[in-house]
């Protein structure tokens, strides 16, 4: 990590089996965690991803929550793209440059395949605001211990590195990346590192719009707030949260979509 943006290390819990860490890191908030802290697990039984996709989460993957509090609102936004930029980077650091991609909104990806994923949900609790911050990372689980679509369309560090990885050590080191990204004055240059390695950048994809349109967009960049800058019909466009790329493939294929479900 950049030396400039040195953070406190969270303390990480480590539990054997749960059923998701973000439910752990939930009740922990409501019943007045005070500071940061980090929950993970060996396996957890009801794991779950954005638009509540059920998450596979198999011993030998990373598989944490990050509760941190008081998280400035203007970071909330875009926090999704910049915990993604994080754990790319940490992505990046283990299988060399050049194979990482950040699909948008979060997911990294390695040669196409989907190594990472991040859920980020915000909880009021005795007027603070926590960001707990859901981090699925294939690490020693290779495909094979994966089943339905993602034995295509995920893969594991262990298998791009061809070595078992420290999960400790790599949950301490993804815990601070993320905790520095999204300090205020990161935002940009997180911003930056995700946008130069966009997936589908200049590529064709169909978007379904929060207002119920539908389209085909060229993709073209990341916005201030992380949305992502497409052109449809001629005009810039930029989706937020309430947009989903139906796919990521302009005949309606689904490339290297996955979300975790089977
Ligand atoms: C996604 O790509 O849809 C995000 C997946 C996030 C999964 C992580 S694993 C740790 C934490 N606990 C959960 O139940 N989900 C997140």
């Amino acid at each position: 990590m950049d030396p400039k943006r040195a953070v406190e290390p969270v303390e990480i819990e480590w539990f054997e089996e749960v059923e998701s860490t973000q439910l752990v890191a939930r009740g922990r908030v409501e019943r007045g965690l005070s500071a940061a802290r980090g929950f993970a697990a060996r396996v957890q039984t009801s794991g779950y991803g954005r638009h509540g996709r059920v998450w596979q989460s198999p011993a030998g993957g990373l598989w944490m929550t990050l509760a941190l509090p008081d998280v400035a609102d203007e970071s909330i936004a875009s926090a999704g793209v910049r915990v993604g930029a994080a754990c790319g980077r940490v992505v990046e650091e283990l299988v060399g440059g050049g194979r990482v991609r950040i699909k948008w909104p979060n997911d990294v990806l390695v040669d196409g395949g989907k190594v990472c994923g991040v859920l980020c949900e915000s909880v009021l609790h005795g007027g603070r605001r926590w960001l707990l911050v859901g981090i699925g990372m294939n690490v020693n689980n290779g495909a094979a211990t994966l089943t339905g679509h993602l034995r295509r369309a995920a893969v594991a560090l262990c298998e791009l590195t061809g070595g078992e990885v420290d999960l400790k050590r790599l949950a301490e080191r993804v815990a601070s990346e993320v905790r520095g990204s999204l300090l205020g004055e990161a935002w940009r240059s997180e911003l930056e590192w995700a946008a130069a390695r966009l997936w589908k950048l200049d590529e064709r994809v169909v978007v379904l719009g929060g207002d119920g349109s539908r389209g085909s967009a060229l993709v073209r960049g990341l916005s201030d707030g992380g949305g992502l800058v497409v052109e449809m019909d001629g005009r810039r466009r930029v989706l937020d949260g309430g947009s989903v790329i139906e796919s990521w493939d302009e005949r309606g294929g689904h490339g290297a979509e996955s979300g975790g479900e089977p």
